[in-house]
């Protein structure tokens, strides 16, 4: 391991600011009850398993009635305000640590709404991004077959799902790159809707890093039952034996 990983302190930095319209519901969806407890309380467990020395930035609406400090088991956090949009958040979080992050440290960007994200995937990726020079994120290859519309809700073309991948979080790069991303996309007027793609903009190729297919992010109504049975599945696959007692996995 080389001095300048050594030297390195690992930011979680985790957007929470969205109201999760699609989800029509009446609370923001990381505010869900999903297993006996809050999407938040799942998420913020998970990283913590996996990073329990991190330093946690959460993206908050500034008028968050519903965020409970209790949900947190990081012994240093803080919260920032949230902007407009995803990028905004995450742009604001990172202004935000100016004052402790050095341009070296690592970020982890992970959005709140992916609960069932794996303690293993998590160390996985941080462990292959400090061998790195730019950085990555969690993808899964594209299984189905991918159509093309007319805009006008009918086939216009089949795409082809060679080396397609859908971009999961968490996305990790060193701070000093990623705010610079960010800035300039911003600066440019970019629609930026993951960390990587504002990185990209610079010239930068980040890392694929091949993560579960079951990463995924509560969006439209269905999935919060769905993240509930990833949960369970989960919990099953962790236990020892059948019968015996298990630790959670959350
Ligand atoms: O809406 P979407 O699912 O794409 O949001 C992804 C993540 O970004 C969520 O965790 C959401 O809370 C967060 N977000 C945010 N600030 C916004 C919009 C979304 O922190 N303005």
């Amino acid at each position: 391991m080389s001095e300048r990983t050594l030297d390195a302190r690992l930011w979680l930095v985790v957007p929470a600011a969205g109201q999760g319209r699609r989800m029509g519901a009446e609370l923001p969806k990381q505010y869900l009850t999903l297993a006996d407890r809050p999407v938040m309380a799942h998420t913020l467990a998970r990283l913590h398993r996996a990073f329990p020395a991190a330093r946690l930035c959460l993206c908050l609406a500034p008028d968050d009635a519903h965020f409970d400090p209790a949900w947190v088991p990081f012994a240093r956090w803080r919260r920032s305000d949230g902007g407009d949009e995803r990028a905004d958040s995450v742009r604001q979080a990172l202004a935000q640590i100016a004052d402790e992050a050095h341009d070296n440290d690592w970020v982890l960007v992970h959005d709140v709404a992916r609960p069932c994200v794996s303690i293993d995937d998590l160390a996985r990726l941080y462990q292959i991004l400090q061998q790195d020079a730019v950085g990555g994120l969690l993808a899964a290859p594209a299984a189905d077959t991918m159509k093309r519309d007319d805009g006008e809700g009918r086939v216009a073309a089949t795409e082809s799902r060679l080396g397609l991948w859908h971009a999961q979080t968490p996305q990790g790069f060193r701070y000093g790159l990623l705010r610079r991303a960010l800035d300039e996309a911003a600066r440019r007027g970019l629609t930026i809707t993951d960390e990587a793609s504002a990185v990209e903009e610079l010239g930068f190729s980040p890392r694929l890093v091949p993560g579960r297919r079951d990463n995924i992010k509560i969006t439209h109504p269905e999935d919060l039952a769905l993240a509930g049975h990833v949960l369970a599945a989960q919990r099953a696959e962790a236990a020892p034996s059948p019968g015996s007692a298990h630790e959670e996995n959350s």
